[in-house]
C-alpha cells in the first residue's frame, strides 16, 4: 500500500482534527503518501482532494470542527453516487480509506467495501458514543464536558429564583450523554431512551423534592427520549405538578463544539495510529474501538445500528444520589 485517504464524515465531534493528524502522521512515517478528502462523501463524489504534508496538520490537536469539513450525503446514498466515489478513489491512486465518523459514515463506508472493495478503516467519531465494540467515541467526553459546564451555570440561577429546569441534551436514540451528564452535574433525574419514562414517577419524585424543601430541580432529557423532548416532557410534567416554576433549556450544537478535551485527544491520537497500521496488516471492513483501554477491530456491520448497553449502575447512582 503506498497511497492512503482520510476523511470526516456525518456530525463533526471534537477531536476530529486530531484523528486526521494521526492518521496523516503515521502514514507519512512509514512511507505512504497521504491525501484528505474534503466534505466527506459529498467530496469523494465531487473529486475534493488534497495531498496532506506534516504541515497541514499542524497546530490543529487543540481544535474542535475538522478542517477537513464534513457533510451528510445524500448522493452517497444511491448506487451511482458510490460508484463515482470509489471511481475518485482509484483515479487518485487512493489504496486505503480511513473514514473517521459515526454510523451512518460507517454504513457508507461498509457499501464501498461490498460494492467496489475499497479497503477502508474507520474510527469512530460522534459525540453520542452510539456505536457498539467500543467504550467510548471521538468527541463524546468533550460532548459530556461542554454540558456538565452548562448546567452547572444552569444550577446556580436555578437555585436563586428556585426554579425547576428541564435540560434537553444531544444523543440522538442513545442516552450516554444524558447519563454521564447528569450523574457528574448532580441532577435529580437523567430521562434516557433505554428506559420507558413514566411522567407520574416523574411528579411523584419532584413532588417528594418539593416537601423536602430543595430549593430547585434539573432533570436531563434525552433528545430521543420516548415521553418526547424536553419541551413536551415539561408541559406534561407542568399539568400535573405545582411546585416550582419551570423552565426549559435545549443545549443543542454548542455540545458539538468547542476544543477537545485531553481524553478526545488521546483517543483520537490513538485510533487514527491503529486505523493505519490495520490498513496495512491487510484489515478492511472495521472500526477501530477502545475496550478496556486496549484497541480492538470491530466488522462495521457489528458497530452500527445499535449500541452498547447503558450502564444500569449509573442510572441507579443517579437516583441514589439524587
Ligand atoms: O450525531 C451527532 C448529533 O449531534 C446528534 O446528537 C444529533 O441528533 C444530530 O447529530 C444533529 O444533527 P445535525 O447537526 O445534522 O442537526
Amino acid at each position: 500500500m503506498k497511497k492512503i485517504a482520510v476523511m470526516t464524515s456525518g456530525g463533526d465531534a471534537p477531536g476530529m482534527n486530531a484523528g486526521i493528524r494521526a492518521v496523516t502522521r503515521t502514514a507519512l512515517s512509514l512511507g505512504l503518501e497521504v491525501v484528505g478528502i474534503y466534505r466527506g462523501y459529498q467530496g469523494m463524489i465531487e473529486n475534493d482532494f488534497i495531498p496532506l504534508s506534516h504541515e497541514s496538520v499542524r497546530n490543529i490537536i487543540h481544535r474542535g470542527g475538522t478542517f477537513l469539513k464534513t457533510a451528510r450525503s445524500d448522493d452517497f446514498r444511491t448506487i451511482e453516487g458510490r460508484a463515482q466515489a470509489a471511481a475518485n478513489l482509484k483515479a487518485h491512486g487512493v489504496e486505503g480509506l480511513v473514514v473517521i465518523g459515526g454510523d451512518g459514515s460507517f454504513t457508507g463506508a461498509a457499501a464501498l467495501h461490498d460494492e467496489h472493495g475499497v479497503k477502508v478503516v474507520g474510527c469512530p467519531g460522534t459525540i453520542d458514543n452510539d456505536l457498539f465494540g467500543t467504550d467510548y467515541t471521538i468527541g463524546y467526553d468533550t460532548a459530556v464536558n461542554t454540558a456538565v459546564h452548562a448546567i452547572d451555570q444552569i444550577r446556580d440561577t436555578a437555585a436563586s429564583h428556585n426554579r425547576l429546569f428541564f435540560v434537553e441534551v444531544m444523543g440522538r436514540d442513545a442516552g450516554f450523554i444524558a447519563l454521564r451528564t447528569g450523574l457528574a452535574s448532580g441532577a435529580e433525574a437523567v430521562l434516557v431512551p433505554e428506559t420507558t419514562t413514566y411522567i407520574e414517577d416523574l411528579t411523584a419524585k419532584l413532588e417528594k423534592n418539593w416537601k423536602m424543601k430543595k430549593s430547585s430541580a434539573i432533570i436531563i432529557v434525552a433528545e430521543g427520549d420516548d415521553a418526547g423532548g424536553a419541551i413536551e416532557i415539561a408541559k406534561k410534567v407542568n399539568a400535573k405538578f405545582e411546585g416550582w416554576e419551570s423552565k426549559v433549556t435545549v443545549l443543542g450544537h454548542i455540545q458539538r463544539g468547542g476544543s477537545p478535551t485531553a481524553f478526545d485527544r488521546i483517543l483520537a491520537s490513538r485510533m487514527g495510529h491503529a486505523a493505519v497500521l490495520a490498513l496495512l496488516a491487510g484489515s478492511t471492513d472495521v472500526m477501530i474501538g477502545q475496550k478496556n483501554g486496549e484497541m480492538v477491530e470491530v466488522p462495521f456491520k457489528q458497530a452500527v445500528k445499535h449500541h452498547e448497553t447503558l450502564s444500569k449502575h449509573l442510572l441507579d447512582l443517579v437516583e441514589i444520589l439524587s
